[in-house]
């Protein structure tokens, strides 16, 4: 697996290449299948790339109406509710871009959590066109692009250290609680993750500097640290970072 690493000076740099990647991939994608996927994360790093993605130059550089959003994870509130993923996205991208409603796929927070994921997992299914069994790793049918982050304690979309949803052998999306914010997430399985024809870990600032370490360059427990359950079977796994994150690596 192709592991690629770059290290910005700050966050507004990290948000500049995120979102000038996102631009290449989507366009890439819909040159050769008319379509591109990109499953989002939430909470606040992202914010910046996803405002740099809703204004010029690169507003006008995407297709938007063949772009098909979808969530990583969501927390189990409802889509008005400030600690909502897609809340987040629409204030800082989704209302300021010429996206159809149609090619945003939401997860339900308001459902209940294993009812909200099964039910996500049925549309997603439907888009990558894979009825039944496994994700498959072949564009067209697997997620062109992932950004996700980085939890100080190595969690990853709603894949919390310990969690049964890192072992999850059949289930594309399930629900997970998450103990440190006491509430119900519904999040992606690592296998649907693993299928994307890319995955980028967006992660910035000083509290994350230990975890990087670990995750990176320490021993493999995927079970304590959920990032590194992250290792794709096709695709390329590029992690963005900036300086303050990246500050204790040895390469
Ligand atoms: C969420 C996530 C989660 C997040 C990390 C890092 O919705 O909370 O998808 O996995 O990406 O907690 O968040 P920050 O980068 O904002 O610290």
């Amino acid at each position: 697996m192709a592991v690629d690493l770059d290290i910005l000076p700050d966050l507004d740099a990290l948000a500049d290449a995120t979102a000038r990647r996102f631009v290449s991939a989507a366009n890439e994608a819909i040159r050769a299948r008319g379509r591109f996927l990109v499953a989002l994360p939430g909470a606040a790093t992202p914010r910046l790339t996803f405002e740099r993605l809703a204004r010029e130059p690169l507003v006008s550089q995407v297709g938007w109406s063949h772009v098909q959003v979808l969530w990583g994870d969501e927390r189990c509130v409802p889509p008005n509710h400030r600690e909502s993923n897609y809340r987040m996205a629409c204030e800082t991208l989704l209302n300021r871009i010429p996206i159809p409603a149609t090619n945003v796929h939401r997860i339900h927070g308001e459902d209940e959590p294993r009812a909200a994921a099964m039910s996500y997992e049925t549309m997603l299914r439907s888009l990558l066109r894979t009825p039944i069994g496994p994700p498959r790793a072949a564009p067209g049918v697997c997620i062109d692009l992932v950004i996700m982050g980085l939890g100080d304690d190595g969690h990853t979309a709603s894949l919390f250290p310990g969690s049964a949803a890192l072992s999850e052998p059949m289930r594309w999306v399930v629900a997970a609680y998450s103990s440190a914010d006491s509430m119900w997430r519904v999040t992606l399985t690592p296998a649907v993750f693993n299928a994307a024809a890319e995955v980028i870990f967006l992660v910035a600032g000083a509290s994350k500097t230990g975890v990087v370490k670990r995750v990176l360059e320490g021993l493999h427990h995927p079970d304590m640290l959920p990032a590194q359950a992250i290792a794709l079977s096709h695709g390329r796994l590029h992690w963005l970072l900036d300086a303050a994150a990246a500050a204790d690596l040895d390469r």
